[in-house]
């Protein structure tokens, strides 16, 4: 027998009202209050979110008690240990693992798409040379809608799936054409016979003056960065690539706002962050000073790369990320890098302190991805535009499931006011 359908009763003065419950395939069971203005004409209120279920999803799930994270139903340590980004961008964007003709078949397509149109560089040159990359990308990201204009219509299934192949081709070599303007070197455009990651390493790292070698180990490592990054729920920025896609902006439009809202350092600028504090901690005796400010009230500073809305236990990124240092750490025998030295040390002291114990703040995927990416020989700044690129096949699935979905009306929140209420206009010369 089918379970009989659950509800809630909230109870406001004498009133009570029926509130429908839907239950998830995994996860908390989800209190429906689509009709409770109209019904009972009160709003919710929950700044931040915490406790609110913004839209339906197929695509992932995290478990933040028990340290849970699947795409598409996949564990993301298996995905980052057998699989690799294309496929798993594959999987987010279609729903399954692709057969191998599939996988060839996709791999070729992202292959063929990663040119830029060639007066795009005028974007670049417009930019300051130190301008910082995430502000070339996003300016150069939301210019794409002025380039590819069969792509644009959202009504249209194929011009979306040609956006979103664009955009996963395009955004490693927008990322290193951003990093490549920043040190005033010349563009390496894409090569065909490389594999995603490696192409980019070489357009990151290669010059005309010489031949670049991708090493198999680094570029496999890039490629496990991108894979541990590659979708993350509702997160801020995916659920602003959401809003801004519900009032029917373009798929461009759309990311260049999921790669403004990622910048911030308490989300995908937290990697920047955390190394940034880590030189700055500089020897591991100054640490002691650092936890002490993190747990002062008084002080803003927190430990960059430490806590997580979501994951209560531990972030089960960090620890295959935490591998990956380790296999490129030793690769290139930088074992005794200060910064290296710093974070072990903060990484254990943070644990063994109560505060962040009780308070549930263990260290992050960005604790690590900065350690391994400063290692590769990547800025600083590079760090959350390669978080971006990676991201870009999370926020297109999301944006492309939302589209899809019946559902789906513009986005538009209320508000708990705490204003003036109606005042009559003073004429200047009287105030
Ligand atoms: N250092 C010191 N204290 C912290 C930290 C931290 N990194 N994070 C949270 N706290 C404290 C905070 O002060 C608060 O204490 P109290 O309850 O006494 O007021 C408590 O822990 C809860 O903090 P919160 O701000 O309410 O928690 P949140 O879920 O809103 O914030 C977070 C999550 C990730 C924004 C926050 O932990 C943080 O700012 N971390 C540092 C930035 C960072 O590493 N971000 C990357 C997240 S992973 C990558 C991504 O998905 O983008």
């Amino acid at each position: 027998m089918a379970d009989a359908p659950k509800s809630a009763t909230l109870t406001i003065g004498d009133n009570s009202y029926d509130l429908p419950i839907h239950s998830p395939t995994a996860g908390p069971d989800v209190v429906d209050i689509r009709k409770l203005y109209g019904q009972a004409g009160v709003f919710t209120y929950d700044p931040g979110f915490t406790s609110t279920a913004s839209c339906d999803s197929t695509i992932t799930f995290i478990d933040g008690d028990e340290g849970v994270l699947l795409h598409r139903g996949y564990p993301i340590d298996q995905l980052a240990s057998k699989s690799h980004y294309l496929e798993v961008c594959y999987l987010l964007l279609y729903g399954n693992l692709p057969s191998a003709a599939q996988l060839e078949e996709f791999e070729s397509l992202v292959t063929n798409h990663t040119m830029l149109h060639e007066q795009m560089q005028y974007f670049y040159r417009g930019f300051r040379r130190d301008a910082h990359p995430m502000a070339i990308m996003t300016g150069v990201v939301g210019a794409m809608s002025a380039f590819y204009h069969d792509s644009t219509d959202i009504h249209d299934a194929h011009q979306r799936e040609v956006a979103s192949i664009r955009l996963i081709a395009k955004m490693p070599t927008i990322a290193a054409w951003a990093y490549k303007f920043s040190i005033g070197q010349p563009f390496v455009y894409p090569r065909n016979d490389l594999d995603y990651a490696s192409n980019f390493l070489r357009m990151c790292f290669a010059v005309p003056a010489e031949d670049y070698e991708v090493n198999p180990i680094l570029s496999r490592a890039m490629d496990r960065i991108f894979t541990l990054h590659a979708d993350h729920e509702q997160n801020a920025s995916t659920s602003t690539v959401r809003l801004a896609s519900s009032s029917g902006a373009n798929p461009f439009a759309c990311i260049a706002a999921g790669i403004a809202c990622l910048w911030g350092p308490a989300h995908g600028g937290a990697n920047q962050a955390c190394l940034e504090m880590l030189k700055e901690i500089g020897t591991p005796d100054r640490i002691p000073e650092y936890i002490a400010r993190a747990k002062d009230k008084e002080d803003p500073f927190r430990l960059m790369g430490f806590g997580h809305r979501v994951y209560k236990n531990f972030d089960p990124r960090a620890t295959v990320m935490k591998q990956s240092a380790d296999e490129v750490l030793d690769l290139l025998g930088v074992e005794n890098n200060p910064v290296l030295a710093v974070a072990k040390e903060l990484e254990a002291a943070a644990l063994a302190d109560p505060y962040f114990s009780e308070k549930k703040l263990f260290p992050n995927v960005d604790f690590y991805s900065g350690v391994i990416l400063e290692a590769m020989g990547f800025p600083t700044s590079m760090f959350t535009p390669i978080f971006a690129l990676s991201r870009t096949v999370g926020w297109i699935s999301q944006w492309k499931e939302m589209i899809a979905d019946p559902q789906n009306k513009i986005g538009r929140p209320r508000q708990l006011y705490q204003g003036e209420t109606t005042r009559d206009y003073v004429d200047i010369e009287n105030r």
